[in-house]
């Protein structure tokens, strides 16, 4: 399972980047009002940050404005990837910008039947939205064992991004049952990094090196 993150912060990005395990990137609305930056401006910098799909969302939701959206992003680099609601307007417009060779995220995946559909529409990514499925009182994971199976079963070739993750046990349970990638929020990447048995490690490591070498 590939990681991306889950974040329009070029600072964060830049960081876990830097560790060597990010290989691509999500932004949604809200993660890029919360940036409080330029919505272009934040994907180029990301553009020059991380060498992988960057997911980009329009905010229109008529197909064709959706499409004139996603061709004015797609300019910016050709690693962008146009993020796209779950509606029948998104489906149409990923059915024309699948035509046209721009990739596509459909997100807002709560069921396996909408991932169905978007994968026929020709989405180059479904995204479920597993933490909002548990905050609802659903198992977020069924969903992403669901869909994958499905398209091992009728040999689709649309990832499957396990997203809106909120602990390491989502990312874990992504990983179990087969997502392609989930995006990860920094917080996670650093709750994924951490183990008290490795800091206890290293300290107990350096006091012998220093107790015999004094
Ligand atoms: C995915 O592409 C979304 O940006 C994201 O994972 C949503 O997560 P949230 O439910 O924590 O907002």
């Amino acid at each position: 399972m590939k990681l991306f993150i889950d974040s329009a912060i070029t600072d964060e990005i830049r960081e876990v980047n830097d560790w060597g395990v990010v290989c691509g990137v999500t932004t949604n609305p809200s993660l890029v009002a919360k940036s409080g930056r330029d919505f272009k401006e934040v994907l180029t910098e990301i553009t020059e940050i991380v060498d992988g799909p960057i997911s980009a969302e329009v905010l229109s939701l008529e197909s064709e404005e959706m499409v004139t959206e996603a061709e004015e992003l797609a300019k910016i680099h050709p690693n962008i990837v146009i993020k796209v609601p779950m509606t029948k307007e998104g489906l149409k417009a990923v059915k024309i910008l699948s035509n046209k060779g721009i990739d596509t995220n459909v997100t807002l995946i709560f069921s396996a039947n909408q991932a169905l559909l978007a994968a026929r529409a020709g989405a180059t990514y479904v995204s479920p939205f597993i933490g909002r499925m548990d905050d609802i009182g659903n198992t977020g994971f069924d969903i992403i064992k669901d869909i994958v199976d499905i398209f091992d079963i009728h040999g689709i070739e649309t990832e499957v991004i396990s997203a809106s993750i909120r602990h390491p046990m989502h990312v874990l349970e992504s990983a179990k049952f087969g997502a392609h990638i989930a995006t990860v929020p920094k917080k996670v990447f650093e709750q994924m990094l951490f183990h008290p048995m490795t800091d206890i490690g290293i300290d107990r490591f350096l006091k012998d090196w220093k107790e015999a070498n004094k």
